[in-house]
């Protein structure tokens, strides 16, 4: 029997986005946080490097804003730039006040000031100022705040639940278009059940699943961009996907980062025979911006057709790298790689979604009562590249800024009228489940192939015709059989797929992320790429 719920605000995700939003939102709402594995399953639990802002005195916000507009390729917004980075100390400050264990300051290590933690470098930044916990930030940070969560009785946190549509006013034929709430998978009992709300927060990160190697986990499938398209939401700058320069390659190393601190903290990038080739690439060298490095050694790896190279940061005592990189450390080890003695065997992966569900300051989307937040958002931030750990910075400054928008809507906003339940009379039990895996499998394969780090108009196109086939395959599917996470999963990545696909083939330069050989030049004016769901269907 599917199952009715009745929340003041349905959160759908559970890392910094969505447990900042929970934890900021006022005792009195009942407020449910649903995760679609465990509540763990997030990017945010594999943070390493850690969170941007300006915490020194010899820093200042100017600094960061220039740093983060020259990262973003001129396509930053400058306001929400501003917005950011201003709002920087304070959510800090709140995650000091919830009791992140960041690093502290060691008295001998150069780069002190009178700011008690360590603050270490990574590409972009002109100055130290990423507060981390070592190197596993991301769960220092999940671990902390789902403890606070856990301890309010007006939060529920409710995993194995995948939302699979968005519920609309429209969608169900009443008057107006406002955000009602949302239909949900619950794995355990396979029964879809219907979570009405008066607010509903989008929280459910990045699509980098939608390429085969990445440095995401298995959560990352776009879910909220794609529910938020289907229900009318605009999505900007989607082409621009960046991956990470240094992913560990090792066969049975699956999503291994290698954080950018190692390189913040003096590591080197090097060719199998041991030259450092960044000098041919740019003056910053291994700290320069990430889509400039990421390039470079794509570029290098099909000049020499080498399967990795190499990041050597042995030269530093072995003491140093296994207080700062224990994470790393151990972790290649397992792996057979002392990195204290020998360099790490690395390769680019699809790392973050710089573009998503178009939003405010407040995270309003085009829809009322509907917000989106974290890594599946689009505020403007990151322009054409995102600089290194200003992801989690946007994901607090954000959540908190939401969550204190609707506090104050909240006296004028009444929970829905009953909804209709989910309609499964028409499906039946799937026989064909390969058919799932298979189409899993080439999608990820053709985007990495024809939309990876260097595209053209050819691969583009090609990439289009194969998703338009298997956007009719999974809508047939979907049609007649029972959802599953897998299907609800696929159907969601071949749409942010195509959206990804098109907003590419609207840009006709090549800036930050973003590089075709067609058009290698910069465009004279910086457009973002904005797709609407009825000018892109029309
Ligand atoms: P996530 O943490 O990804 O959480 C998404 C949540 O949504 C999960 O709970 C998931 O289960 C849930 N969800 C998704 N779809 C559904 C659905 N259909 N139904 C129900 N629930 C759903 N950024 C930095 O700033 N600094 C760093 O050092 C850093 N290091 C990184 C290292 C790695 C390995 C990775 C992968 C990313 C890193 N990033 C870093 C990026 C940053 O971690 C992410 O952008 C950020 O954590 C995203 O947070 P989020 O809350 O938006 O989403
Ligand atoms: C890293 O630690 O290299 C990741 C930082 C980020 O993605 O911002």
């Amino acid at each position: 029997m599917s199952q009715y719920y009745q929340y003041d605000v349905l959160i759908i995700g559970s890392g910094a986005a969505g447990l900042t939003t929970a934890l900021t939102l006022p005792s009195h709402l009942r407020i449910a946080v649903l995760s679609k594995g465990d509540l763990s399953s997030g990017s945010t639990y594999w943070a390493q490097g850690g969170v941007a802002g300006v915490l020194d005195d010899t820093d200042t916000v100017e600094s960061h804003v220039h740093d983060t507009l020259i990262a973003g390729a001129g396509l930053c917004r400058e306001d929400a730039v501003r917005f950011t980075v201003e709002n920087s100390r304070s959510a800090i400050d709140w995650l000091i006040e919830q009791g992140v264990p960041f690093t502290r300051n060691d008295d001998t290590d150069e780069d002190t000031s009178h700011f008690n933690y360590h603050l270490t470098r990574e590409g972009g930044h002109s100055h130290r100022r990423i507060i981390h916990a070592a190197d596993a930030t991301g769960a220092a940070i999940f671990t902390t705040l789902l403890e606070r969560a856990r301890q309010r009785s007006n939060i529920d946190l409710i995993e194995q639940q995948v939302a699979v549509d968005l519920i609309t006013a429209s969608k169900i034929g009443r008057q107006g278009n406002e955000c009602l709430g949302a239909y949900v998978l619950d794995r355990e009992t396979d029964e879809v059940d219907t979570y009405a709300a008066r607010f509903v927060v989008l929280a459910t990160g990045g699509a980098a699943k939608v390429y085969l190697y990445t440095s995401n986990p298995d959560s990352a499938c776009g879910d909220g961009i794609a529910m938020a398209w289907r229900a009318g939401c605009s999505v900007g700058n989607l082409e621009f996907n960046q991956f990470h320069p240094t992913c560990l390659y090792h066969p049975q190393a699956k999503n291994f980062l290698i954080t950018e601190a190692l390189r913040g903290e003096g590591a080197h990038l090097k060719l199998p025979n041991g030259e450092r080739f960044m000098t041919r690439f740019d003056e910053r060298l291994e700290l320069a911006p990430r889509d400039i490095v990421a390039r470079a050694i794509d570029h290098e790896m099909k000049r020499l057709g080498i399967d990795c190279v190499y990041l050597d940061i042995s030269h530093k005592s072995a003491a140093f790298i296994q207080e700062h990189f224990p994470t790393v450390y151990e972790r290649c080890l397992a792996f057979g790689i002392d990195i204290t003695q020998q360099p790490i065997p690395v390769v680019p992966a699809a790392h973050y979604t710089c573009g998503g569900v178009v939003v405010d300051q407040h995270g309003h989307t085009d829809i009322a009562n509907l917000y989106a937040i974290g890594e599946t958002s689009f505020t403007g931030l990151h322009g054409a590249n995102r600089m290194a750990s200003n992801s989690l910075l946007e994901c607090f400054v954000y959540a908190r800024s939401a969550a204190a928008d609707i506090s104050c809507q909240v006296a004028h906003v009444n929970l829905p009228d009953q909804l209709p339940h989910w309609d499964a009379s028409l499906v039946t039990d799937s026989d064909e489940d390969v058919i799932i895996a298979h189409n899993w499998d080439e999608l990820r394969r053709f985007m990495w192939d024809y939309v990876g780090i260097v595209r053209t108009n050819k691969r583009l196109l090609r990439a289009q015709h194969r998703v338009r086939l298997l956007l009719s395959e999974i809508d047939e599917f979907y049609s007649n059989y029972r959802v599953s996470r897998d299907l609800i999963e696929l159907r969601n990545l071949a749409l942010v797929a195509d959206l990804i696909i098109r907003s590419a083939m609207l840009r006709k330069e090549s800036r930050g992320l973003h590089y075709t050989l067609d058009y290698p030049e910069l465009a004279e004016l910086a457009e973002d790429t904005i797709l609407r769901p009825a000018s892109v269907d029309g």
